[in-house]
């Protein structure tokens, strides 16, 4: 069986690098013999975290769903902009949503646990979004318990580094997606 793999970005920007590294991620996955599931968080809004909004009306359908769709998939490639040296607010908050839903006979947090994650980010600055990564990292190692493989792609000057078919013209940056998500494969077919 294939393995099943989510790919979103953290960002719904119209044009956003991540969404455009999210695109080649999703077709080498596929050219590796992955059965990939593409995503956009637009399609699943959700509201500000809120305690006070999560006592009165519990977690929201979107949560659920979205939590439902990484359960499906053994493996998850987060493509992730950076947002003053972090994760975006988006990204985050869905994040914690998903951390929030609660299944039956499940410990907490069993979906991040469950299964492989490996990350990128696309910047235009020189350092390619590498610090967001180390907060996402941090977000779902030590917050959510998640294996995170080590290896993970940053695209640095970003503007330039897509074609208009959202290749990616940089062989450092295309040899090291692929070994990503080579890595990624590995690991989710050893946790499926
Ligand atoms: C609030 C804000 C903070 C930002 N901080 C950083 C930053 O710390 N480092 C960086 O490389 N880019 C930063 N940027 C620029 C983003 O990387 C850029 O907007 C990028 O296009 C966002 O990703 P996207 O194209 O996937 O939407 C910031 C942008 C915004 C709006």
């Amino acid at each position: 069986m294939p393995p099943k793999i989510l790919v979103f970005a953290g960002s719904i920007r119209t044009g956003s690098y991540n969404a455009r590294l999210a695109a080649p991620a999703a077709k080498e996955l596929t050219l590796t013999g992955a059965d990939v599931t593409r995503i956009s968080l637009e399609d699943y809004p959700l509201p500000l975290y809120d305690g006070d909004a999560e006592a009165q009306s519990g977690v929201p359908a979107n949560a659920r769903n979205l939590r439902d769709m990484m359960a499906a998939h053994s493996g998850v490639f987060i493509a992730s902009p950076e947002y003053n040296a972090s994760v975006t607010p988006l990204l985050k908050n869905a994040i914690d949503w998903i951390s929030r839903v609660r299944e039956r006979g499940e410990p907490p947090l069993a979906v991040f646990k469950g299964r492989a994650f490996a990350i990128g980010g696309a910047s235009n600055s020189p350092y390619g979004a590498v610090r967001s990564l180390m907060a996402l990292r941090q977000v779902l190692e030590l917050g959510c318990g998640a294996l995170v493989i080590p290896e993970q792609v940053t695209v640095f000057r970003a503007g330039e580094a897509f074609d208009d078919n959202d290749n990616l013209t940089d062989d450092r940056a295309a040899n090291t997606l692929k070994r990503v998500l080579g890595r990624l494969i590995e690991t989710a077919r050893e946790m499926a």
